[in-house]
């Protein structure tokens, strides 16, 4: 059996420029992997099995990591099967890509288990397909993120930074924060370049000025709980808090030891969590 790291990711910067033609909306963002991460142990079966003993977390079909494995069986024509066990450590519909990150581990652990010989570049072409997240999920680390978010450029960066997570008990779907978005008055359009420009240099005090995400105002508006959230750690940190994805997780760059501590003493029915940024989105764990 192998066991697969699927790391969680942030939107450091997110803008929803607007709406385009086909139903999606065009997007300007950077993508953070995180050192967060879902398990998956992943073992050759008959046929395609997903389980996850997580509540409201899907087993079978309706897994993104069961889409992947049918996906790749169908188009290389593989006989062989595999089962696919999901230990879940990052909050669903929270805006943290943790269905996706599943989805993304499943093809780089499938093109192991059945030798399948695709490239990465491969495997964020096909992960396209399940989602808009999910190449990011493949590629993992800092990326510019463009199109519906699968049109990726690397982001050079300084090194790693700290990085907390507070995640409001509250579950947003995505579709409806997009109307949200589409009928708020005043988007913010949050500039990208001040950010490229502080990944680089590792200077993380600009970067936690140049965070921003037109999500935030009007799932906030909808969402007292999320609105509560940002205020109650906007008083405990000052700056470089911003709301990730659609929400409900919002991301804190670069706090201390002890503003962690006051997060989880004020928030306490919400999930806090605080480690590093990380380089890379899927890795193998170990084999036994
Ligand atoms: O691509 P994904 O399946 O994650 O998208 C889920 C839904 O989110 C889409 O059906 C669409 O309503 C919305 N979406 C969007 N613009 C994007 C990504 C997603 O409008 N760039």
């Amino acid at each position: 059996m192998t066991k697969w790291l699927a790391r969680a990711k942030v939107n450091l910067v997110l803008d929803v420029v607007g709406p385009r033609a086909d139903g999606y909306h065009e997007l300007r963002t950077i993508f953070q992997s995180i050192e967060l991460a879902d398990v998956l142990s992943v073992e050759p079966a008959d046929g395609i099995a997903v389980v996850c003993a997580a509540p409201g977390v899907p087993d079978g079909p309706g897994n993104l990591a069961f889409r992947a494995a049918a996906r790749l069986r169908e188009q290389f024509k593989v006989d062989a099967g595999c089962r696919i066990a999901i230990e879940k450590r990052i909050p669903a519909a929270a805006g943290l890509g943790g269905g996706s990150a599943d989805a993304a581990a499943a093809l780089v652990a499938l093109n192991d288990l059945w030798g399948l010989g695709l490239t990465s570049a491969d495997l964020v072409t096909l992960a396209a397909e399940m989602g808009s997240d999910v190449p990011f999920m493949v590629a993992g680390g800092t990326c510019l993120g463009t199109g519906r978010g699968e049109l990726l450029t690397p982001v050079a960066t300084a090194g790693r930074f700290p990085i907390a997570v507070v995640v409001p008990p509250v579950a947003v779907a995505t579709p409806a924060a997009y109307q949200a978005v589409d009928r708020w008055p005043t988007p913010l359009h949050p500039d990208i370049e001040p950010a490229i420009a502080a990944l680089r240099s590792g200077r993380w005090r600009d970067l936690a000025a140049a965070v921003g995400n037109t999500f935030e105002a009007p799932v906030a508006a909808g969402e007292p709980r999320i609105a509560e959230a940002l205020a109650t750690i906007r008083g405990i940190v000052r700056q470089g808090v911003v709301m990730s994805g659609s929400g409900s997780a919002i991301a804190v760059i670069n706090p201390s030891p002890g503003q962690v501590e006051e997060l989880a003493r004020a928030l306490p029915d919400c999930f806090v969590w605080a480690g590093l940024t990380a380089c890379a989105g899927v890795s193998r764990l170990a084999t036994n």
